[in-house]
């Protein structure tokens, strides 16, 4: 029997899950030569939020982080976590742009590129793989794991089949919650084996607690590659620990060969790195979480705004939002929840329970997913659900990018108009993430600066708390709750929620992108106003009032707090 093989996340999935994807390329490069002598089948070093997360907040070009890392790595491939037709962001882009990104990231220095789609809808695979396939690449097709009353191990299999068919050279079977049993590791990993040529790769995180066994049991099916991470970030909603996994398989047929000296010696370079980022280290994500196992949810989705809801004596809440979760699942189909339908599904069970009724508040992305333009969820949406929210609305069957115009040269030339792109890299940045790259790449967008070590101490608190930090997917975010009724009290402060005859006032902490009316239009009570992104999810502002807009405070790229005055109507 073949040995087994060990994908490195700590530079990519480990800081994703564990430190909010914040390390620097500074903190990478000078643990790479090292990191490159162990033998890795690869290192997870790119895409996924890493693309995000440096143009957003830490004014890092992600190509350059690319090109630092092909660089030292000689013997190691890089792999990068591509999510299918949404690439490195949360929507679907047309071929023209995926086709380019896919080149340009295989010419910066990718070679292994793991494509998955969110709903395992193969069609939204299809165009990456096999630009990524003509390139020269290796291709690791994915299954996102879930568990559902639709999914079965058969149709796991079929999809391997088909992304053999495809070309790819290894399926990866991507377990987002850590919801794999033993068992099921074992009948998966076999089946795959069996029925497909493909190297097969197991992707767990360890929120249930049950990894390290169920990567054991899939050893035992003949699984090729596991994926692990250092120690020091390694568990929780991390991946199994690289040593541990190496010394257990140790002087077994599945003996990986690495050395334990080496790693030991890298390991101490991560708990340095550990060290400084641990403001930003929740210790909950470090945590098991057994409610993974009852409610079948990512741990990481929920976990901090529960615990901030438990400091809060609002107990009440945190049963809403979980139990939540499930039935807006349901409602949609059953979608793996891995980005971007994590998010989705995350945010509109919150927006469900605060808004005190289901539905009444609806992202945009939540539209679009029920108008098919996600594509086919993995079993029909619930169709009273889909009424209440896209009323008659068309559903599409068809390829959602099918129905993209091309869009790279637009924002190629559009940028360099402007000055702000100067190669394609640039102008694939921006059309990847139009609100927020022109600041960066205009070389106006600062470095975040490192949050100290610090515990939020509720004896310091006065007032009500507005204000929770949600995380998602590894992904933190600052949530602020907008009141919806007022306890009488004798005196107001001027406050934000203070009242402005005719005012309109954002709901959410978040970012303008888009105004829909100017000064003196006429608008009608529901019609849409503006847009605000917030939680990487853009919300239609509703006019509440039939009247003309007499005066508008904000403007595209502005960032608002809940309760900021956005505009007048009379
Ligand atoms: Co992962």
């Amino acid at each position: 029997m073949a040995k087994v093989r060990f994908t490195e996340t700590a530079l990519r999935d480990a800081h994703q899950s564990l430190l909010a994807t914040r390390m620097r390329t500074r903190d990478m490069i000078p643990i790479a030569e090292e990191m490159d002598k162990v033998g890795y089948f690869s290192v997870e070093a790119w895409g996924g939020a890493t693309f995000d997360t440096c143009i957003r907040y830490l004014n890092e070009d992600p190509w350059e982080r690319l090109r630092q890392l092909k660089s030292e790595f000689n013997r190691t491939p890089i792999q990068m976590l591509l999510r299918g037709q949404n690439l490195v962001g949360y929507k679907h882009y047309p071929d023209d742009v995926v086709t380019k990104f896919v080149e340009k990231s295989y010419e910066n220095g990718v070679d292994i590129f793991r494509v998955f789609d969110a709903l395992n809808d193969i069609r939204n695979m299809e165009k990456s793989i096999k630009v990524a396939k003509a390139q020269g690449a290796h291709v690791q097709g994915t299954i996102s794991y879930t568990i559902s009353p639709v999914h079965t191990l058969d149709d796991f299999v079929d999809l391997a089949k088909n992304l053999e068919a495809l070309d790819c050279d290894s399926v990866a079977i991507k377990d987002m919650a850590g919801l794999i049993t033993p068992t099921a590791a074992y009948d998966l990993v076999s089946a795959l084996k069996e029925e497909t040529d493909l190297l097969v790769d197991l992707h767990c995180h360890c929120t249930s607690g049950m990894t390290p066994i169920s990567y054991y049991a899939a050893c035992q099916a003949g699984v090729d590659v596991l994926d692990t991470a250092i120690s020091p970030l390694a568990w929780g909603t991390s991946q199994p620990p690289t040593e541990s996994m190496v010394a257990a398989l140790q002087g077994t047929e599945f003996d990986t060969g690495l050395d334990l000296k080496l790693l030991a010696h890298i390991k101490k370079y991560f708990d340095d790195i550990k060290e400084k980022y641990l403001g930003i280290l929740d210790p909950i994500s470090e945590s098991i979480d057994a409610d993974v196992l009852l409610y079948q949810i990512p741990g990481g989705m929920l976990s901090n705004l529960i615990s901030q809801l438990k400091e809060q004596n609002a107990l009440d809440r945190y049963n809403d939002v979980l139990e939540e979760m499930p039935r807006v699942r349901k409602d949609m189909g059953y979608p793996p929840l891995v980005t971007p339908t994590s998010q989705i599904v995350g945010i509109q069970s919150v927006m469900n329970v605060l808004g005190g009724e289901r539905y009444k508040t609806v992202s945009n992305e939540v539209k679009e997913y029920m108008k098919g333009m996600y594509g086919k969820p993995p079993a029909p949406v619930d169709p009273e659900i889909s009424k209440k929210i896209i009323g008659d609305d068309e559903v599409i069957t068809c390829r959602p990018a099918d129905l993209l115009e091309p869009e790279f040269d637009k924002f190629k030339s559009e940028g360099e108009e402007k000055g702000f792109v100067k190669s394609d890299e640039d102008a694939l940045t921006y059309a990847l993430y139009p609100p927020i790259a022109p600041k960066f790449l205009k070389g106006e967008a600062e470095e975040e600066e490192l949050k100290p070590a610090k515990s939020f101490d509720s004896d310091d608190a006065i007032g009500i708390p507005t204000q929770y930090n949600v995380e998602v997917d590894g992904d933190m975010y600052e949530v602020k709750i907008l009141p919806t009724g007022f306890m009488e009290v004798e005196e107001t402060s001027k406050g934000p929620f203070t009242p402005i005859e005719g005012g309109v006032f954002s709901s959410m902490q978040g970012m303008v992108i888009k105004l829909t009316v100017n000064v003196g239009d006429k608008v009608t009570e529901g019609s849409t106003i503006a847009v605000i992104e917030a939680m990487k999810m853009e919300n239609d502002i509703q006019s509440e009032v039939d009247g003309v807009v007499k005066e508008i405070f904000v403007e595209p790229g502005d960032a608002v707090s809940a309760g900021d005055i956005l505009m007048v109507i009379e």
